[in-house]
């Protein structure tokens, strides 16, 4: 167990898990705890460091969640961001001006006092900050200086050195924050004096053990999409309990030309894996017949592979879990985590688990991001063709094929995706981009070929620039690059008359268009 241990109390921020991250990079350990984790509790924990999350809430609202002042008494040094540092005004002695309406955005923040949070930055100059707050601070509470301002917050950073408690109205986990990264180093080893003594490898000994504890001698099964997500947690597993892992690799006619076929190779070529294939094209597609809604879309799709782990569970007596591969930005996105955070989709890995569900679920990989999975990968020894694999959705092309999903669409789809994933392999723009693909659109426009009107179908390219799927960018490929995609698209897949280039950000779209 590393010496070093950091934990988070959530507030429901949708960033706190971008802390956690964070504090992983540099090398401590961390845990997210929910905000209604008692002091006594979290002193179990022997943390050596406490960091108070942001969160949605005014400390004005009767429903606001609350803060256990015995963290105070637990003396170790605490860092709050955001909520947290209205919390911890609050509990202080400080004086607050309650509002329930926020302000979100980019600021300049002044240093006005030397702060270890500030060591090795430049404070003659302002530091870019991204602002969110409703409450503010209106006077520090006993023995805190004001440590930094902006021009329209007076009290935007404080500090008390002595007890080793410092506070920020800002987010420094966000990129947006231009010194963020340096100022939570700095609280973690200027501050805290924490040891950096965390690294991949601790994590993989780490859950391989937690998971073996938890499972005992019961046997776990496993739904391998055919994605690196759930191929890691499976060869985590593997490792924690050996072969009492059934993998199962459920075809629902919803793949990708070739997904998961070369990942299924590796697995049963390299690790002694039990590994049951599933034909169920036919019952996912019947029930998907006549379904345009996204949101139910993904319900039924998410059901139905619920209703086949559970019966493949019942074919071996002792199967008590579930293992997925589930990461953290589709628990943010689906479900209110630990704390009070909005649901924008509801992932079928999360969200869409039917109350009734037999097993109980193992999730190794729930706190990571998805770069952060690449490195676990990495670290397992896996090939670059697992490592740098795009993300591909639980639900498939399901969410890609806009509107109705039949097979004649799937197949029109597939054909034209598998023509952007060639195209991007070729040019080498596969490992520089996030994530590349088609979606089918249900409309239909007019065209000229040789001498005939045409009236087909139009298919969008989707290429994203992301660091975690949270925000996202549209990649910036070569024109020719683009050109030559959507003339091979038109060219050579019946029923496609249009390609068009999707330029929206996420936010404040969504990188799959369903
Ligand atoms: P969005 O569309 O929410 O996608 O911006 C963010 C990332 O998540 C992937 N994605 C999913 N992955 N089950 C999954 O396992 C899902 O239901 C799902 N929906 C979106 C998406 O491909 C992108 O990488």
């Amino acid at each position: 167990m590393p010496h070093s241990k950091v934990v988070i109390i959530d507030y429901g921020s949708q960033v706190t898990q971008l802390i956690a991250r964070r504090v992983r990079e540099a090398g401590v350990y961390s845990e997210i705890h929910s905000c209604v984790t008692g002091a006594t509790e979290v002193a179990a924990m022997k943390p050596t460091a406490i960091i108070l999350s942001g969160g949605p809430a005014s400390v004005g609202e009767e429903a606001a969640p609350v803060f256990d002042p015995g963290l105070l008494a637990l003396n170790v040094p605490i860092l709050g961001i955001c909520y947290g540092m209205q919390l911890l005004a609050q509990h202080l002695g400080g004086e607050l001006v309650i509002s329930l309406t926020r302000e979100y955005g980019p600021a300049d923040m002044h240093f006005k006092a030397p702060c270890a949070l500030w060591d090795g930055i430049s404070v003659a100059s302002s530091t870019r900050v991204w602002m969110s707050h409703g409450d503010k601070v209106l006077v520090p509470p006993p023995g805190f200086v004001v440590t930094g301002s902006t021009s329209t917050l007076e009290v935007a950073a404080i500090a008390d050195e002595n007890r080793k408690i410092y506070a920020v109205q800002f987010h420094p986990e966000v990129h947006h924050s231009a010194d963020g990264d340096r100022m939570l180093r700095n609280f973690l080893f200027r501050a805290a004096r924490l040891v950096p003594d965390w690294t991949m490898a601790s994590f993989v000994d780490s859950v391989v053990r937690e998971m073996a504890e938890r499972v005992g001698d019961r046997h776990v099964i496993c739904a391998l999409s055919g994605g690196i997500d759930s191929t890691v947690a499976a060869v985590l597993l593997n490792r924690a309990i050996g072969n009492r892992l059934h993998c199962i690799f459920v075809d629902n006619g919803l793949l990708r030309l070739g997904e998961g076929k070369e990942i299924i190779a590796y697995l049963c070529g390299h690790f002694d894996i039990n590994l049951t294939f599933v034909q169920a094209q036919e019952r996912f597609l019947s029930r998907l017949k006549g379904v345009k809604e996204p949101e139910q879309k993904r319900k039924i799709i998410g059901r139905a592979f619920i209703e086949i782990f559970d019966e493949e569970a019942r074919k071996l007596p002792k199967a008590d879990f579930l293992a997925q591969g589930t990461l953290y930005p589709d628990v943010i996105e689906s479900v209110s985590r630990k704390g009070p955070s909005a649901v924008i989709k509801s992932h079928h890995n999360v969200g869409g688990l039917p109350e009734t569900m037999k097993l109980k679920l193992i999730e190794p990989l729930r706190e990571l991001f998805k770069d952060e999975v690449r490195r676990v990968a990495a670290e397992l020894g896996m090939p670059d063709f697992i490592v740098h694999r795009h993300p591909f959705p639980g639900p498939g092309l399901a969410i890609r094929v806009l509107g109705e999903v039949t097979e004649e669409r799937l197949a029109v789809l597939r054909r034209a995706d598998d023509i952007v994933q060639q195209e991007l392999r070729d040019s080498g723009w596969y490992r520089k981009v996030w994530q590349g693909f088609a979606v089918l659109l249900p409309l239909r426009t007019v065209g000229v070929m040789g001498d005939g009107r045409t009236y087909e179908h139009v298919v969008a390219l989707r290429v994203v620039d992301s660091v975690d799927a949270m925000t996202a960018d549209w990649a910036r490929l070569p024109p020719e690059l683009i050109g030559r995609i959507s003339s091979r698209i038109i060219n050579e897949v019946k029923g496609i008359n249009r390609v068009v280039y999707d330029v929206s950000p996420k936010p404040p779209s969504t990188i799959e268009w369903e």
